[in-house]
């Protein structure tokens, strides 16, 4: 417990020396640019030009926000409180739940999957536990605040059938048989929950450092306060935050079936000196025993670039290599 940095931050000015990037990574003072932002998509338009919209989203940028998505203000505004207050309780209260374990499922830990073997950590708590079917983990869930599980259990079925739609009008855009994206596929689902605390030297940590997700697609949801940022043309791009919109973006898995026409973009969380900052991200990923390859009619006229993998190898593989895109998905490439 006394590793979180919602712990110990609290009565330090000074940045510890395991939290300092190497000169590459920091993020440094200089603003990004949040004027070139990625896509902003209004899911009451109409179906065909959404259709358009996120596919070209999806190719370009590898990241969306999306108004207009059916999920009540009230659930999203009642899960953001309650997740701040898990953050918010006495440090007894969240021992119960805390390990170093990087195999437990559910967990409050810090910093990234496995600290005791990290150089550098990250400027981040996590809160993160399975969701899907809900029946089957929700026992696992943190008891208190007493309306936790009910309002993220809520909040998590509702986020899942929004990706399952997302998905579904990607799967149109690029003309996949319908029923593509099945429960092999979709069927494991988990929630992330990044703490951020107020940081001494935002300039020289990150919360989370660049990175691209490994599961099929993530749906983020964060407060009024900035902080990710997505890589494009060798620039960080600042997503600028919309009340009540959710950040959408491809994963890995997403970018394979598409037989890499979709992207999987590398991005990073970047912290603040001025308040501490929650973010709660929902991963829709494979079963673990599931093989995943491109589609079959996406390489009729073309080679596939990747090669079939079960999704829990993949997995392993991301972890060890963590951070370095490149160096992992030179091995799932074929070579022509
Ligand atoms: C993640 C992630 C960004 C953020 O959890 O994978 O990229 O702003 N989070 O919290
Ligand atoms: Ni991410």
């Amino acid at each position: 417990m006394e590793n979180l940095v919602s712990t110990w931050s609290k009565t330090t000015k000074i940045l510890p020396e395991n939290y300092i990037f190497p000169i590459d990574e920091r993020p440094g003072s200089a603003e990004v640019s949040l004027c070139q932002n990625i896509p902003l998509i209004d899911l009451s338009g109409s179906q065909s030009q959404t259709v358009q919209e996120i596919l070209h989203a999806c190719q370009e940028f590898g990241f969306f926000q999306v108004i207009n998505h059916g999920v009540s203000e009230d659930l999203i505004d009642d899960t953001m409180k309650v997740v701040k207050e898990f953050f918010d309780m006495a440090d007894e209260e969240k021992a119960k739940l805390y390990s170093i374990d990087p195999m437990k499922r559910c967990k409050l830990y810090t910093s990234g999957y496995n600290y005791a073997n990290e150089k550098i950590h990250f400027w981040r708590d996590n809160l993160r536990h399975p969701c899907h079917p809900l029946d089957e983990w929700v026992c696992l869930w943190p008891e208190k605040p007493t309306n936790y599980r009910d309002i993220v259990g809520r909040y998590s079925l509702e986020v899942r059938e929004l990706s399952l739609r997302m998905l579904e009008l990607i799967r149109e855009g690029l003309g996949l048989e319908l029923g593509y994206f099945g429960e092999e596929l979709t069927g494991g689902q988990f929630l992330s929950i990044n703490h951020y605390p107020q940081c001494p030297s935002p300039d020289l940590t990150l919360g989370l450092p660049k990175h691209a997700d490994p599961n099929l697609i993530t749906v983020l949801l964060q407060e009024n306060v900035y902080g990710l940022q997505v890589f494009k043309n060798e620039q960080w791009l600042g997503v600028k935050p919309l009340p009540h919109a959710f950040v959408v973006n491809i994963g890995h898995q997403l970018q394979i079936i598409s037989n890499g026409k979709l992207r999987s973009a590398e991005h990073r969380a970047v912290t603040n000196s001025r308040e501490a900052r929650t973010t709660v991200v929902s991963f829709i990923h494979p079963y673990q025993e599931t093989l995943v390859e491109p589609a079959k009619s996406l390489i009729d006229t073309k080679v596939p670039l990747f090669r079939p993998f079960k999704f829990k190898d993949f997995l392993k593989f991301y972890e060890e290599k963590k951070g370095d895109t490149e160096a992992m998905m030179e091995v799932y490439k074929i070579k022509p």
